[in-house]
């Protein structure tokens, strides 16, 4: 078990380039499986989740090559197998080998699907999907004697049922027309992949058109992540310091910066980067995270130990109703909240340190922020869930001026 040593007090200050985001480099490494050729994926993160990926990717045959940021996917010799299970269970995002292996083997095995266990994630409208492309399911197996275009009209958007859509389309028989679909940047960032490969995608304020066609190797840049850069931004606010973010479309960012205005917060927005300058006490602000361009539901973990700073305020999340576990862990360091119908509200509270463990991926960076910002010597564990998503946080931080190490148990 490695757990993060934090005194906290001291403001943050600096410059930080944040890393390819996590959620778009995912879904372009499983659609890698549906190309036949050779892929460059460039500013691909070095965190947990992509080593699993590359894992099941790699057990499917494909040769993977890494240099630096750079990874470099043959898919030109793939076989059909079962996927190993400890590893789809270690991610939500294996969920893809479902679209990816149907559309490329007409075949796909469903095993256990990881992730954050925050709420109940089903994969109904993933199985739609396929079923509307004619693809059968049976007990744990889904296959298809060939994908053939036609309409999928989602009932909700859902980021990994587009992913997943889209993967399968973009090389099935004819045309697809996706409606209700998820908006979010790693979205598009997925379909720049795949039009790099040879595919056709067009998107509509309504629906996204697919051509389907064979695909050979693509070349892509992973977009920064923009929830990286959230954290980093609240870690400097929660301490009273200043922070310039680079490496990230600062439109992403819109409605996170602007409950960071709400708050008091100081923030001066170019195209290419972020600076945000601590008020000298926080204001209260509400949070009703969303699908996108509402405010992420995975930076509302991020926002609370802001909330408690301050002057306290609401989150309401309706993309994930029950993800509020994190906040006990909070209440460890003097967070007070009270957990209502709709969601929950923060209370202004002093802060302490403490010692407690991540549980999950955001809730996890939200404990680290907190304890960055409650003076004294406090202990994070659960290491593994932040370093499903965070590059090397401990460097990051440091470079920022925290008191922050990695220790072994
Ligand atoms: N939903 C269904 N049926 C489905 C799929 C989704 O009912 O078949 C519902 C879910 O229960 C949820 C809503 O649709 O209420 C949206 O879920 P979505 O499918 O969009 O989420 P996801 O694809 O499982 C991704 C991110 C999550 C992020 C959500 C929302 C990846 C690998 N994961 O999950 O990221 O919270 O979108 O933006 O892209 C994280 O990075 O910490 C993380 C949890």
């Amino acid at each position: 078990m490695i757990h993060y040593k934090i005194r906290g007090g001291i403001p943050l200050c600096g410059s930080v380039t944040v890393g390819g985001s996590k959620n778009a480099a995912l879904p372009i490494l499983f659609a890698t499986v549906v190309t036949n050729g050779v892929s460059v994926i460039r500013n691909l993160p070095d965190i947990g989740d992509v080593a699993v990926a590359l894992r099941l990717i790699g057990n499917l045959g494909a040769r993977i090559e890494r240099s630096g940021s750079t990874v470099t996917v043959d898919t030109r010799q793939l076989e059909f197998s079962s996927p190993d299970g400890t590893l789809t269970s270690a991610i939500r995002a294996s969920s893809y080998l479902i679209g990816a292996c149907l559309a490329r083997f007409g075949r796909a095995e469903l095993a256990g699907i990881g992730g954050c266990s925050f709420a109940d994630r089903p994969i109904d409208m993933h199985l739609y999907a396929a079923s509307c492309l004619g693809a059968s399911v049976d007990g744990a197996t889904v296959t298809a004697d060939g994908l053939r275009g036609s309409r999928i009209d989602f009932r909700q958007p859902s980021v990994g049922a587009t992913v997943n859509a889209l993967i399968m389309a973009s090389v099935a028989d004819g045309e697809t027309v996706i409606t209700s679909y998820a908006r979010e940047p790693h979205v598009a960032a997925l379909a720049d992949y795949l039009v790099s490969a040879g595919a056709s995608i067009r998107f509509t304020d309504t629906a996204i058109y697919v051509r389907g066609r064979a695909l050979s190797g693509g070349e892509v840049t992973v977009i920064g992540d923009m929830i990286e850069a959230g954290s980093y931004l609240s870690a400097a606010v929660a301490t009273g310091g200043c922070l310039t973010v680079r490496g990230v479309c600062t439109d992403d960012l819109t409605s996170f910066l602007s409950f960071l205005t709400d708050l008091g917060v100081y923030v001066s927005i170019s195209d290419s980067y972020v600076t945000v300058t601590a008020p000298h006490s926080l204001g209260r602000a509400h949070v009703t995270a969303a699908p996108y361009p509402g405010f992420p539901s995975d930076l509302q973990p991020i926002a609370a130990p802001l909330l408690a700073l301050g002057g306290g305020g609401s989150i309401i999340d309706s993309v994930w109703r029950s993800r509020f576990g994190y906040l006990s862990a909070l209440s460890a360091f003097g967070v007070r909240y009270r957990l209502t119908e709709s969601g929950a509200v923060i209370y202004p509270s002093t802060l302490i340190p403490s010692h407690t463990a991540a549980t999950d991926l955001r809730g996890g960076m939200a404990c680290i922020i907190t304890a960055l910002a409650a003076s004294g010597e406090s202990t994070v564990g659960g290491a593994e869930h932040i370093l499903r998503g965070y590059e090397d946080p401990v460097s990051t931080l440091s470079s920022l001026g925290a008191s922050i190490s990695c220790e072994q148990r």
